[in-house]
Order: structure tokens, then sequence, then C-alpha cells
């Protein structure tokens, strides 16, 4: 049973407002995208990696780590699921059903190489999918569209979902797949596979492996980024 990789990078960046779509903004001299396939490439567990692109994208032919050989390129759609299912079809011609598969953003650029460990060994020795995340630490509220406060949630129990996220192929597949047929909106893979029954685990990550969404959230990565790698520990 051998374990792959999906790399969703067709996104625009539109919150982050820059020229150029995030994953190619850079950070000590390399991109988003290559910081994040740096520790997956790094992984021996894993065979394929397919990074899913704009079918148009101008930049990406100009990044040397996206040469190698284990890196397969396919194209995304409008949403991220409909990229990352362009992704997981790729791999099916190529890879059998009961393979893991692990999704991770291109917009995740400090991903420490022991949490992907921990993910690896967690999921494969329970057999049950699952996540990277991070329990919530603040009070979290609701409110209405006022911004008044409508209710406190309850902490405890509470976790912010992260990628890497590692499925099974087959299952992956088929349970994005019934999420579109139904129309139903999944932000991430694990809201699909809940919605399809599947048990789904939560594997705790540092909070150091952050989404680049915003133009501040580039300095933090860059911050992250400049450790010595001992430092960069849960
Ligand atoms: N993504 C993708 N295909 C899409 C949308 C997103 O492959 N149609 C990817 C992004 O490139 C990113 C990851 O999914 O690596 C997480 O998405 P997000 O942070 O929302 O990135 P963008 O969609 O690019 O940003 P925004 O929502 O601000 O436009
Ligand atoms: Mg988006």
């Amino acid at each position: 049973m051998a374990c792959h990789a999906v790399i969703p990078a067709a996104g625009i960046g539109q919150r982050m407002g820059e020229t150029k779509p995030k994953q190619y903004l850079s950070i000590l001299g390399c991109t988003l995208l290559e910081h994040s396939l740096r520790p997956l490439l790094a992984c021996p567990a894993l065979d394929k990696i397919v990074v899913v692109l704009q079918p148009d994208d101008p930049h990406v032919d100009a990044l040397p780590l996206l040469r190698d050989e284990r890196v397969l390129r396919a194209a995304g759609g409008s949403e991220r699921s409909d990229s990352v299912l362009g992704g997981l079809a790729l791999l099916q011609g190529i890879a059998s059903d009961d393979d893991w598969v692990l999704v991770h953003d291109a917009a995740r650029p400090c991903l420490a190489a022991q949490d992907l460990e921990r993910l690896l060994v967690t999921v494969v020795d329970s057999g049950v999918g699952g996540l990277l995340a991070e329990p919530v630490r603040d009070t979290v509220k609701r409110a209405d569209e006022r911004a008044l406060v409508t209710g406190t949630l309850e902490r405890s129990g509470l976790w912010r979902a992260q990628t890497p996220q590692m499925f099974r192929l087959g299952q992956l597949r088929t349970a994005l797949d019934k999420a579109r047929q139904e129309r139903t909106t999944v932000t991430d893979e694990a809201m699909a596979m809940e919605q399809a029954g599947y048990p789904v685990q939560l594997v705790e990550g540092s909070p150091t492996n952050i989404k680049v969404t915003v133009p501040d959230d580039l300095l933090l990565a860059q911050f992250y980024l400049s450790r010595p790698l001992a430092e960069k520990t849960l």
C-alpha cells in the first residue's frame, strides 16, 4: 500500500490582494509553493506528489523543485474541492483505491517534518483517516449580522483544521464527488469524509503550520521559516 500527495495550488489568492497568486509569492528566496512542497519531497514514505495548477499557469515552469520526477501536474477547477478532485483523478490512473493520499495546501509553507511524520504514523497505524489540527485556545463567540454576540461556544472540543489531511484515495474521491453532486460546499477533505459517514481522526499539529491568507500572514510565515530547525517542534 503506497502513499501519495496532492497539493492544491490553483487558487487566485483574492484575499492576499497581490498581482500574482499567493503560492508564487516569495519568502526567503523560495515561493510558498516550494516551501509547501519541500517537506513532502523530503518524506521517504511519499511516492507521487500531484501539484494542481491553473490550466494556464505562467509561473510554475520557473521552479526547479517542480522538476523532481515524483512531481506530477494536474489542472485545477473553480473551487478548492474541484482542484483536489483534479489531483485525485490523475492519481487514480496510477495508484490503487486503497492507497493513502495526503492533501496539503500550497498556502501552508511552514509544515514541520515531525508533524507530517506524526500524521503518517497515526493514520497508518490506526487505519482511520485524519488530519493535522490544533486545539482552539481563544474564547470563540457567535454573533448576528450586526456583530452583536449571540453566544459563546464551548471551547473544549473545538479544533482548527490544518493540512495535510490524509485519507484513502478511493474513499476520498467518492466522498468529494458525492458532495459535488449534492452541491454541498466542503471547505476541506475531512468535511466531505465526515458527511459520507467515515470516522476522521484529529492529530495534533503545531500552531506554526499557518495558512497564508492575508498579507500579515506572510510576515509570520517568514519568521517561522527563518527559525533554526531545532526550534521547530510542537
Ligand atoms: N485552491 C485551489 N483551487 C481553487 C481554490 C484554492 O487549488 N479553486 C488552493 C489554493 O491555491 C491554496 C489552497 O487551495 O493553496 C487553500 O485555498 P485558499 O487559502 O482559499 O487560497 P485561494 O483560494 O487562492 O485564496 P482566496 O480564497 O483568498 O482567493
Ligand atoms: Mg479560497
